[in-house]
């Protein structure tokens, strides 16, 4: 995603109630951090925030955690999420470090339209990519979910495979989200290619505790 830098993202982040400024020190501790013991759903590259902070509201019995690796795009997020959510918390960070931030507690994971990293050379980049599903594993409580959509066509058959190669089971597998479902929370970057009338793909791949690798 990419921003015009934002003159005082500094003041902006430093001041926000959500964003959580070391969040290594919660490992394995979330659940007393939001001081119930909900379930946990993050969204790895959240950009502005709409999905995630939509879901926090609809749904108060779920915690949520959005994750973001660019301050100037926090800094657009941020000052969108209305006062007294205590269900929705933000994480600055590269999802690379992933696995020092969450142990065992994570029940859910959003991927919406992660970056798509197209050369061949660079697949392990992707969010998807074994190298992440081995971190994930990491951080999940007990059954996996992740849940993705894309635009992007071979990030989707990509993904696919990769969760598959690793063991999960695909389900809801769409080519046009739009067209088999109604009433969807959808993202920035969703709203944009679905007003031009461009397909959104989608999955969620599961893997229950007792199958795993
Ligand atoms: C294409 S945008 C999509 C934003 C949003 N999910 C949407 O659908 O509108 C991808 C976002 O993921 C973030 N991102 C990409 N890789 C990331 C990573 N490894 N860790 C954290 N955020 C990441 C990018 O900075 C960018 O804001």
């Amino acid at each position: 995603m990419r921003l015009r830098n934002v003159k005082n993202k500094e003041e902006i982040l430093n001041s926000s109630e959500y964003l959580v400024k070391v969040p290594e020190d919660n490992i394995g501790k979330w659940a007393d951090v939001f001081g119930n013991n909900n379930p946990i759903y993050i969204e790895i590259g959240m950009g502005k925030g709409k999905f995630i902070i939509e879901n926090a509201i609809k749904y108060p019995n779920i915690n949520f955690i959005g994750i973001e690796k660019f301050d100037s795009v926090l800094a657009r997020s941020l000052p969108k999420i209305p006062q007294g959510l205590n269900n929705l918390l933000i994480i600055r960070m590269d999802a690379l470090n992933i696995e020092n931030v969450f142990f065992n507690e994570i029940d859910r994971i959003y991927l919406n339209f992660s970056d798509p990293w197209p050369k061949a050379r660079h697949h392990l980049r992707r969010l998807s990519s074994k190298v992440f599903l081995e971190k994930y594993d990491k951080i999940f409580k007990g059954k996996k979910e992740i849940y993705q959509r894309t635009d992007n066509q071979g990030l989707y058959i990509y993904s696919l495979m990769s969760y598959s190669e690793y063991g999960y089971v695909l389900s809801d597998i769409s080519f046009n989200l739009h067209g088999d479902k109604e009433d969807l929370i959808t993202t920035e970057y969703e709203d944009k290619f679905s007003s031009k009338g461009m397909p959104i793909y989608s999955v969620v791949a599961t893997k229950d505790v007792k199958t795993s690798k």
